[in-house]
């Protein structure tokens, strides 16, 4: 008999979300786990089953997952810290989050969020045709209310947000985890206007601000596995360096909080010694 897999992606922007779900399952496998994901290891196996189904499959598994192990340490800490940023959003009385480039996340699962908080995950259609299978298959049950938007970031996804009963007049807690420097810096700034016209006062919000070299392994590989071995798109991507600014200028109130004073309190090598590079934190002003 033959076994049917979710379709998996195994090219384009979607795949890596099968990388940071390596990264999940590796943590939560860890005697000294900053977090425990028991449904990235769900995710990890059955991509692999799928990968082998597929021509070059085995190879591309095998590339994807030595991408994932360099980018592993601070990568996963960095899990942590946005799980800490949702768990004191939840204290402050938020009650409504949105994951922007969902990936394979589950914290509306593996996060002891209230009952009545609503976790909205917004990715690519193809991200979700291989998700909600594997979550189906585990009986896996939120913990809260979810809704799955399967769309482009680059689309008018406000409205859909609206279908499924997102309350503008709520405060928001607003997650980008890596989704961002995935599309232009026209496309990042469409996503950040538009959360921001979504964004009641009190709302949240945080923009990365990192210093690497794109040009540089392991980043090259990354890309040559997102787009293909055919070259590198070299078009400015993400907000850049003037997000604070932005986010000043449009209502919200910005701190900065280094990396290394975030990773201060975790017994991991990622301290990285630049104090420029961080998250800025920002509130939705009254
Ligand atoms: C690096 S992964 C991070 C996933 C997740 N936030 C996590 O930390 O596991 C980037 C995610 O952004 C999604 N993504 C990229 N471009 C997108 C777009 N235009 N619209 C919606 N999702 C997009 C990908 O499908 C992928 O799941």
């Amino acid at each position: 008999m033959t076994e049917t897999h979710p379709k998996v992606p195994t090219a384009g922007v979607a795949l890596t979300a099968i990388g940071v779900a390596v990264i999940r399952a590796k943590e939560s496998a860890r005697p000294d786990r900053l977090y425990d994901d028991p449904f990235a290891r769900l995710f990890v196996d059955a991509a692999r089953r799928a990968y082998d189904d597929v021509d070059g499959g085995a190879e591309r598994w095998v590339r994807l997952e030595q991408v994932a192990e360099t980018f592993f340490e601070g990568r996963t800490v960095g899990v942590r810290l946005v799980d800490d940023r949702v768990a004191e959003a939840i204290e402050q009385g938020i009650r409504q989050i949105v994951l922007i480039g969902a990936g394979l996340d589950t914290r509306a699962f593996r996060m002891p969020l209230p009952a009545d908080v609503r976790v909205f995950e917004i990715d690519l259609p193809e991200l979700f045709a291989f998700k909600e299978p594997v979550l189906a298959a585990a009986q896996a049950v939120p913990r809260c209310e979810r809704a799955v938007l399967a769309t482009d970031l680059r689309e008018d996804w406000a409205k859909l947000l609206g279908e499924c009963g997102f309350r503008p007049e709520l405060p928001t807690h607003w997650v980008d985890e890596g989704v961002l420097g995935y599309l232009t810096h026209e496309y990042a700034l469409h996503v950040v206007t538009t959360l921001t016209e979504l964004s009641a006062p009190g709302s949240r919000f945080g923009v990365s601000r990192f210093a690497v070299d794109e040009n540089a392994r392991p980043y090259t590989e990354l890309k040559r596995l997102v787009r293909g071995d055919e070259g590198v798109d070299r078009s400015r991507t993400g907000l850049g360096a003037d997000a604070r600014t932005w986010l000043d200028e449009h209502g919200w109130r910005t701190e900065f909080h280094s990396w290394d004073d975030m990773v201060a309190a975790f017994d991991r090598p990622v301290a990285l010694h630049d104090p420029e590079i961080g998250v800025v934190v920002a509130v939705r002003e009254p």
